[in-house]
């Protein structure tokens, strides 16, 4: 059975429940004098013969509260409550008409029962549930069991951070319960499909999972600065014996935090995927020039969002064009500029906080000042290459599937031209592109397919073609040749 397939019967079972226990609900509080069972009395179904990622998490929920027989509800109602707290945030999505009932009139004003809460959408046309709406479910008019429920909505609680629920939305001085409940994205995917959570790139999710087909030996850095990438590399692998097994949390913070810095096309956000890809973590990359020039009230939220997914996956967080945190620090001249420094205050403490790998990088070195400096455990610069690396670079570039003509000299191209492998690539990129039209204009010009031979030929690379490309790249820099 698929997962989609284990979700749907274990999730279809669970709403019959959830609809019996709503309307035991409403006729307890609304007809006391009825005989109908307690909420608390209707038996949740049985997963033991189920499957699927719903029912492992189900699985995994009990343990997860801590066991304590004081208090006015016990151990199995608490596990209870926040299967119910799960199906109430997930019902938009799943099973929508079951929250109608909450729509219900009090006749006597005229009005909605204040007590559901709950919300109208803009385009949705049901109930949104609020946490004032799964109080009024868990505990109805129950004063004790309202205050003792009230604590699974404490900024604290796992249901929060780890990215199930979200509640958010309220508004200042009203009740902090008036918040909408949500289910998160990553939830509402396993819960549903159970398809791995992979988030695209939205204003939402400011950030993009960075991968290359390239590996570690790829990498061409002079023999200092590969030994310091390794050292990161290796904090993270031994982070758990550091700070677990010796206990030195005392002393460090979990998470490293490192800055790349040098110019442009020297393999800083090569190195940051290589080191993910080696760690067998995801890498997002999140370019902080958009963030932070954009602010709006709505960013903060949605890189909140990105670090509370972030650091529950382990992900490692990379942050392109860091320089937007550097300059604005200072004085604040219009109301614009206040956000970007709420914004940039905001951003550093939660790069300081960030559990796992967070690195920063950009092409400025200057102005990094000593309090930036501080918060990061390295800085490693990368500057071009010298002739040694520029000339491993062309040799891997061009590799076996670009043969050069006999003139062409790599080692005397290396020696001379101080670019970058960014460069490099682009250059390459341009020398394949003229050879590959002239294979094109060689069976354009025939009518029938042209001697291998002939092919071979005009593949090659020609040199003429390489110091062309460089000359392009060098005049993108503003310099000539
Ligand atoms: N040191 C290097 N080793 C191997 N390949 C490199 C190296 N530097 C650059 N390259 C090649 O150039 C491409 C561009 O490099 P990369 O994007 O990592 O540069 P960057 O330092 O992040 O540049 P920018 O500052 O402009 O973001 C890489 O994908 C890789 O193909
Ligand atoms: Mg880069």
């Amino acid at each position: 059975m698929s997962n989609l397939e284990a979700n749907a019967v274990a999730l279809g079972k669970e709403y019959q429940w959830f609809n019996e226990v709503i309307e035991a609900r409403f006729t307890r509080y609304f007809q006391p004098a009825a005989d109908a069972p307690d909420v608390q009395d209707l038996v949740p179904p049985d997963h033991a013969e189920g499957a699927g990622p719903y029912v492992d998490y189900l699985k995994g929920l009990a343990d997860k509260i801590p066991q304590s027989d004081e208090g006015p509800v016990s151990h199995t109602e608490q596990v209870t409550a926040h299967r119910l707290l799960l199906l109430l945030a997930l019902a938009p999505h799943l099973q929508p008409a079951t929250l109608d009932v909450f729509f219900t009139k009090n006749t006597n004003f005229d009005r909605g029962f204040t007590e559901f809460g709950g919300l109208t959408g803009k385009q949705h046309g049901g109930f949104l549930p609020t946490g004032e709406t799964a109080l009024f479910l868990l505990a109805g008019g129950d004063l004790r069991r309202r205050m003792f429920f009230t604590g699974l909505f404490e900024e604290s609680h796992f249901l929060y951070t780890e990215n199930v629920l979200q509640l958010s939305g309220q508004k200042a001085d009203e009740p902090f319960l008036s918040g909408q409940l949500t289910i998160s994205n990553e939830y509402l995917t396993r819960f549903t499909t159970g398809d791995e959570f992979r988030p695209r790139y939205s204003s939402n999710f400011p950030a993009k999972h960075l991968q290359t087909p390239l590996e570690w030996d790829d990498l061409v850095l002079e023999a200092p600065l590969e030994a310091q990438v390794l050292e990161l590399a290796s904090w993270m692998s031994s982070e758990a014996i550091i700070l677990g097994k010796w206990q030195m949390t005392r002393l460090f913070k979990p998470g490293y935090r490192a800055l790349f810095h040098g110019p442009p096309g020297t393999g800083k956000t090569l190195c940051a995927t290589l080191i993910g890809k080696k760690l067998g973590l995801p890498v997002y990359r999140i370019d902080l020039s958009q963030v932070v020039s954009k602010y709006i009230g709505e960013t903060e939220k949605n890189l909140a969002n990105l670090f509370n997914i972030a650091e529950h996956k382990n992900w490692i967080l990379f942050f392109d064009e860091a320089d937007a945190l550097f300059g604005k620090r200072t004085a604040t001249k219009d109301a614009h500029d206040r956000y970007a420094n709420q914004e940039v205050s905001y951003l550093l403490q939660r790069i300081e906080d960030f559990p796992s790998l967070v690195i920063l990088a950009t092409n400025l070195k200057a102005n990094i000042d000593d309090a930036f400096a501080r918060r990061f455990q390295s800085i490693l610069y990368f500057p071009v290459p010298g002739p040694l690396q520029r000339l491993e670079l062309w040799e891997n570039a061009f590799g076996e599937n670009l043969p050069l003509e006999a003139e062409v000299d790599l080692k005397q191209l290396a020696r001379e031209y101080e670019i970058s492998g960014g460069d490099i690539v682009n250059v390459v990129r341009y020398c394949a592109l003229k050879a590959a039209q002239r294979v094109r204009e060689e069976h354009e010009k025939r009518a029938e397919e042209p001697p291998p031979k002939v092919i071979e030929a005009i593949r090659k690379i020609r040199k003429r073609d390489i110091l062309e490309g460089i000359r392009r790249e060098l005049r993108k820099q503003g310099k000539t040749v």
